[in-house]
């Protein structure tokens, strides 16, 4: 598989999938080789996916069809300690090829039970100050957003003059698209770096951690928006205590989540960057505890992992 590296290295993401192919021609369960077939397809352009998974499906198991191809390779590397860009690039191919149901379930695999001690604020904080700088150069942060403003769009049809705050603002790529519905656009975010450089989109920024501001607004705010951030929340009631605490009467609430399977309540992913995911049945829970109406849970992107865009009112 070095030559499939070297390749992606090089930038070259046809060659490194082809010489995947080769390798898997060879030897149909090679981790490594699937792994980078996968990673490859996952970043490839829309029109070109279900061709590219087509033909790893084929170089797999010739003859297999995608879906059977993925069940294989779940019942095959499910224990791998390294599974999680695996099964990520696995669940982002079904949702590229619309399948929205299977890729969730397809995340599930990269779950493991709570049993860790959770994130510090600090850390989050220091790691975005950090990548603050180059966070508008990934593609896929951009695609995250424009995701989540899609599922906006339809619950603030026909709202204007709105007092919107926008809770993780992150460096401002969600600003542009609330822009329109807003009266007052304010941003708050831990990260001082990313918050400096969202500070020129927004009419007011809060430096500091959403749950608390939040609970302290005072029922000022017609609508809340959290976009790719509560899965660094181990708990979600108190944000969603805070949101509903900054929310006038019949104010809206929207965020992401990821998700857990059914019973899983919290789990946290195995490999890669630490996040949480929750059950449905637990965010309904939580919501309700928090006294919130769900309006909608729709199927969501974010960073490339199967999603929930959650919305409530107060
Ligand atoms: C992945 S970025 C998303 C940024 C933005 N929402 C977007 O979609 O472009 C996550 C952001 O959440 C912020 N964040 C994470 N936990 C937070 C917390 N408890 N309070 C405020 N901001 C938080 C981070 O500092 C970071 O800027």
């Amino acid at each position: 598989m070095t030559i499939a590296l070297s390749h992606l290295g090089r930038g070259d993401v046809t060659m490194a999938f082809q010489a995947c192919l080769d390798a898997l021609s060879l030897d149909p369960f090679n981790f490594v080789a699937h792994k980078i077939a996968i990673f490859c397809v996952s970043n490839a352009k829309q029109d070109q996916v279900e061709f590219l998974a087509g033909l790893w499906s084929n170089a797999f198991l010739p003859g297999f069809a995608v879906e059977v191809s993925e069940e294989l390779l779940i019942e095959a590397f499910v224990e791998h300690q390294d599974r999680y860009e695996l099964f990520i690039g696995l669940a982002n191919m079904a949702l590229q090829t619309g399948r929205l149901a299977r890729a969730e379930e397809i995340a599930y695999y990269c779950l493991s039970p709570l049993d860790e001690a959770g994130w510090e604020g600090r850390v989050v904080e220091e790691k975005y100050d950090q990548v603050a700088n180059a966070y508008d150069n990934f593609p896929f942060h951009a695609a995250t957003a424009q995701n989540f403003l899609d599922a906006v769009k339809t619950r603030l049809a026909g709202k204007a003059n709105l007092n919107i705050v926008e809770a993780a603002c992150g460096t401002g790529g969600l600003a542009h698209g609330l822009r329109p519905y807003a009266r007052h656009l304010t941003g708050i975010d831990l990260s001082h770096a990313m918050a400096e450089r969202a500070k020129p989109h927004y009419d007011s920024i809060i430096v500091g951690d959403m749950v608390a501001v939040l609970a302290g607004m005072d029922r000022a705010a017609d609508a809340v928006f959290c976009c790719g951030a509560t899965y660094y929340l181990r708990d979600l009631l108190p944000f969603l205590r805070g949101a509903g605490a900054a929310l006038k009467p019949g104010g809206l609430l929207m965020f992401s989540d990821f998700v857990a399977p059914k019973g899983g309540d919290t789990m946290v992913t195995a490999g890669g960057t630490k996040r949480y995911f929750r059950s449905t049945d637990l965010v309904r829970a939580l919501a309700q505890e928090a006294g919130l109406v769900e309006i909608a849970c729709d199927y969501g992107v974010s960073y490339r992992i199967p999603c929930r865009h959650w919305c409530f009112r107060t």
